[in-house]
């Protein structure tokens, strides 16, 4: 009786503490979606069932280490006994029931995380190496920035262009692969305003790890600013600001959002394509032997239909969408930006 109340007081006070310590922990980025707050629960539920668990186990081990060692005077054999069927029953039982228990947790939070809600605005999603592309069918605009209204449920249609990607969003906790051939599905309802990133949670090559695209989670008035200006529809109150943007930075801004820095290096490195360092005005030889000087027209081309001219020593692997993701207006940004890499 006594090892029983010594090891429940070191039980005790050993999850007190353990728990304690978990619970001040910061262990996951702020909660930015209405799903993130059923997900944070039930990890926060797993995380206090773990500790105690673990404090249980080692426990009652380092307890019977210590408690039940082999005194310097005793050479007897111990003492013989053959199991207990009522402690075999209980830790088989309990533990069964308890995984039961969160299994089924689990599934109603996975169900409450897919319910649609009845407002809900459809994006589709396109991975590819290494960018992403959002597609917004309500209102027929194609961005490489995702910008979505505060508080309304967004229904993303994942895919992807060549192997499988993963949408991630640490702040909204949820994360799902894009698999090619298929469309996958889940539901996100942003519950808080900021600028996040979409991140990459599946090795996918080479630049996966700059597989990265901003987020603006915005009030409903900025949002439906921002489609009328993607429409070109926009008359609001400051329409004069054209003549306020810089060519270079926001070509470094399309370059950066649109994905195109994961593969051409602005340092002189060759990636996966050439370095933008000292391109514009440069003579390459092209795969079929022929030079070209690289100008705007050149530039323009290998962006809307890479494939045409492409340089010798590299593969025809940039994706051959950019000509639909960006407008002519934005592409001269993009070769302001080029040319301003000397
Ligand atoms: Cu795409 Cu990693």
């Amino acid at each position: 009786m006594k090892h029983a109340r010594n090891v429940i007081i070191l039980i005790v006070v050993g999850s007190a503490v353990l728990l304690f310590g978990v619970n001040v922990m910061d262990l996951a980025p702020i909660v930015a979606s209405a799903e993130a707050q059923q997900v944070d629960w039930l990890f926060g539920l797993h995380m206090n069932v773990i500790a105690f668990l673990y404090v249980l186990v080692n426990g009652i081990m380092l307890y019977s280490v210590f408690a039940f060692r082999r005194k310097p005077d005793d050479d007897s054999e111990g003492a013989y006994f053959h199991g207990n069927t009522k402690l075999e029953i209980a830790w088989t039982i309990i533990p069964l029931i308890t995984v039961l228990f969160f299994a089924f947790l689990g599934s109603v939070v996975l169900r409450n995380v897919s319910l649609a809600a009845p407002n809900s605005m459809d994006v589709t999603v396109t991975g590819r190496q290494w960018s992403w592309t959002f597609e917004y069918p309500e209102y027929g605009i194609v961005s490489t920035e995702l910008n979505l209204p505060v508080g309304r449920q967004v229904n993303f249609k994942l895919q992807s262009e060549d192997v499988i990607h993963s949408f991630w969003v640490p702040e909204w906790r949820l994360k799902h692969d894009t698999v090619p051939g298929q469309d996958k599905y889940i539901r996100l309802t942003p519950s808080e305003e900021g600028v996040f990133k979409v991140r990459c949670a599946e090795m996918c090559g080479t630049s996966h790890a700059y597989m990265l695209a901003t987020i603006n989670v915005m009030s409903q008035e900025d949002f439906d600013i921002w489609v009328q200006k993607k429409l070109g529809v926009y008359e609001g109150p400051e329409g004069g600001e054209e003549g306020e943007v810089d060519p270079v930075a926001e070509g470094f801004a399309l370059s950066q959002s649109g994905g195109c820095l994961a593969c051409h290096s602005v340092d002189g490195s060759p990636l996966v394509g050439p370095t933008w360092k000292g391109l514009y005005g440069k003579t390459e030889t092209l795969t079929d032997g022929s030079t070209v000087v690289v100008d705007e027209a050149y530039l323009y081309e290998s962006i809307v239909d890479p494939s045409a001219s492409i340089i010798q020593g590299y593969a025809d692997v940039m994706p051959k969408n950019f000509g639909d993701i960006f407008s002519d207006q934005e592409i001269g940004y993009i070769i302001e930006y080029i040319k301003s890499l000397q």
